[in-house]
């Protein structure tokens, strides 16, 4: 998996919790933590991590996993400002996500293998997206989808139709702006 977005879940754990939570967590899954943006690294790493911050935090892996994912978007989203703000809205946004973001990502990133995602209109402003990765992280994909509501300021409901943990997972993904916002 790319540093950027260790980069990313390092940004996260230090907001949501200290910068001594994050270097204890090094210690704990035994990495070194020196991710740069363009290194590649052990998808093992990652789950090391969640693995240390389970105990840590109390929370369980998949339940961390969102946490980790919503809350690391805004970083992720930073460091390409052009991409987000282009999106009308989260739906746009999560469109954009296959067709123009990752492709953009793998421009700068060759090494990369992001996730592809299928998508299909469904009444009543869902969105029905559809996962595929051998890396099996539909819930990260999930807390991402959870970010980019937020970014957006709309409220974001998301619900797995099937296959949660597995190589292709459907999400039935619900936005409606917040009222006043
Ligand atoms: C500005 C927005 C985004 C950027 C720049 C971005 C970039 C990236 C990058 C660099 C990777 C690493 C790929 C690798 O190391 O092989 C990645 C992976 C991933 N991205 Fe995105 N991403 C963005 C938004 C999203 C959103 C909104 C979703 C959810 C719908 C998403 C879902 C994922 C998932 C689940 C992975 C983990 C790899 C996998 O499951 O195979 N990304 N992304």
């Amino acid at each position: 998996m790319k540093g950027v977005i260790f980069n990313a879940v390092e940004e996260a754990v230090v907001g949501l919790y200290s910068e001594d939570t994050w270097d204890d967590l090094l210690d704990a899954a035994g990495v070194d933590g020196h991710y740069t943006s363009l290194g590649n690294y052990d998808d093992a790493e990652l789950s090391a991590l969640i693995g240390a911050a389970c105990p840590m935090t109390g929370h369980e892996p998949n339940e961390l996993i969102r946490i980790l994912g919503r809350h690391a978007f805004p970083h992720l989203a930073d460091r390409y400002p052009e991409l987000v703000d282009e999106a009308a809205g989260t739906h746009d946004f999560l469109r954009r996500v296959n067709d123009i973001i990752h492709p953009e990502v793998l421009k700068l990133h060759p090494d990369a293998s992001p996730p592809s995602f299928d998508f299909e209109d469904r009444p009543d402003s869902v969105l029905r997206i559809t996962y595929h990765s051998e890396r099996r992280l539909g819930v990260l994909a999930e807390g991402l989808i959870l970010g980019a509501g937020d970014r957006f300021e709309e409220e974001v409901d998301v619900r797995i139709v099937s296959g949660a943990g597995e190589a292709t997972t459907v999400f039935d993904v619900r936005a409606v702006k917040v009222q006043g916002g």
